[in-house]
């Protein structure tokens, strides 16, 4: 039987959860983005890097659907999410009833204490969010984002406030979730070990757009002693503007 090998494949499975395309952002006049594009695959691991002020968290925001003040095309999947630096839980309301906030219909709490269970915060379920850690809080928020179903995952600077062995903590666990969950996940960070350690692809944004992309073909777990592993970090310490030379010093 022949087999045409020229077929374009259109179906809605690979089509890509993301895609950017003429997408500019300004305020008071200034472009902070201009002209970006962007594609990310269903399932993909991205993370996003740049100076601080290049409008990372602007453009989360804005595939967040947030901001609704851009021109050009942006196509993201219905079911997305989002955790921020800052956990953002209503002190009012006990760990559980956080994370079913906003959720549509009218989930009961089996559905907040699975997604708690997911993250290891299923004893501090009837907690108030402000006897958690930091670290116990920022999970409270990846939970929140996971009762979405998302095919998405937006999660900007989320381990920033973390100390580093909570951090490391962190950062196992959102692999460990994106591994299970199949979600595309986009990963704003300033941490570029973080990003080498987690994502398929690390994007640096710089004057606007996408000035670079880096693949991260290293196999997981990786480990954070493999040379080629110190080799993509310090190319992209590099495009960053940071002088390795002088960091080693
Ligand atoms: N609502 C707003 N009104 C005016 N200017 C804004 C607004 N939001 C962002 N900006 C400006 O857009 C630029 C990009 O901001 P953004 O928060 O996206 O940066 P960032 O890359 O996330 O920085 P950081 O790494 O420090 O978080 C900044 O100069 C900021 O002042
Ligand atoms: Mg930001």
């Amino acid at each position: 039987m022949a087999t045409d090998v020229h077929r374009p494949v259109t179906t809605r499975r690979n089509a890509p959860a993301v895609r950017v395309e003429g997408l500019t952002r300004s305020f008071d006049g200034r472009a902070v983005i201009d002209d970006l594009r962007l594609d990310v695959r269903q399932g993909e691991f991205v993370a996003l890097l740049g100076r601080s002020g290049c409008g990372k968290s602007t453009l989360l925001r804005i595939l967040a659907g947030l901001d609704r003040d851009i021109e050009g095309t942006v196509l993201v999947p219905r079911r997305k999410a989002v955790a921020f630096q800052s956990p953002r839980l209503m002190p009012w309301k006990k760990v559980w009833r956080n994370v079913l906030l906003g959720l549509p219909g009218k989930p009961g709490r089996p559905v907040a204490d699975q997604a708690l269970e997911e993250v290891g915060l299923g004893h501090r379920a009837d907690a108030w969010p402000k006897t958690l850690s930091g670290g116990e809080a920022q999970r409270a928020s990846l939970a929140r984002a996971l009762v979405r179903e998302p095919d998405l995952l937006l999660l900007d600077e989320p381990f920033g406030a973390l100390d580093a062995l909570t951090r490391i903590k962190a950062q196992r666990l959102v692999g460990e979730l994106w591994q299970r969950r199949g979600c595309a996940v986009l990963l704003v960070t300033h941490d570029v070990e973080e990003a080498v350690l987690l994502a398929d692809r690390v994007l640096v944004m710089d004057d606007g757009v996408i000035a670079h992309e880096q693949h991260i073909d290293l196999d997981r777990p990786r480990d954070i002693t493999d040379p080629r592993f110190a080799e993509l970090r310090a190319g992209l310490l590099e495009r960053l503007g940071v002088d390795t030379a002088a960091e080693a010093a």
